[in-house]
């Protein structure tokens, strides 16, 4: 089995905020990220696939389907977004990177062909990221 990712990057602002609870309790659990007018961020997406070499062309995938797929379905909707407001998704569910992930992972797995989707890691910073291995792990 080979791993192959792909790294892209988005610009979205988002606010972490539970609306089920108050103010202060937001404000206690998420400091100024849960600032009424939320912050942005340039996030860092890496999607990992595994496969086997396919010996007609020595790829596991094709890296350019995987970058088209991965603009087409995910970054065209993510980039200069504000994530709390445009994206449904977020609307019920905080857009933390975790979150971020799993969103991302919801709309590609059955968009990648010829390789299973093995890995979503979203970075807001170079000192902090998330990965996600599906509901399996
Ligand atoms: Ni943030």
């Amino acid at each position: 089995m080979i791993y192959v990712t792909k790294q892209m990057s988005f610009s979205a602002s988002h606010r972490i905020y539970n609306p089920s609870l108050s103010d202060e309790e937001n404000f206690r659990l998420f400091n100024q990220c849960a600032n009424k007018n939320g912050h942005g961020h340039n996030f860092t997406i890496e999607v990992t696939v595994k496969g086997s070499i396919n010996p007609l062309t020595g790829f596991v995938i094709n890296l350019k389907e995987l970058k088209d797929i991965m603009q087409e379905h995910l970054i065209s909707l993510l980039d200069h977004s504000n994530l709390n407001l445009d994206i449904e998704f977020f609307k019920h569910n905080i857009p933390t990177s975790e979150n971020i992930a799993i969103f991302a992972w919801n709309i590609l797995e059955d968009k990648i062909k010829n390789a299973k989707l093995y890995k979503i890691k979203i970075a807001e910073s170079n000192s902090s990221y998330v990965e996600y291995f599906g509901n399996s792990d």
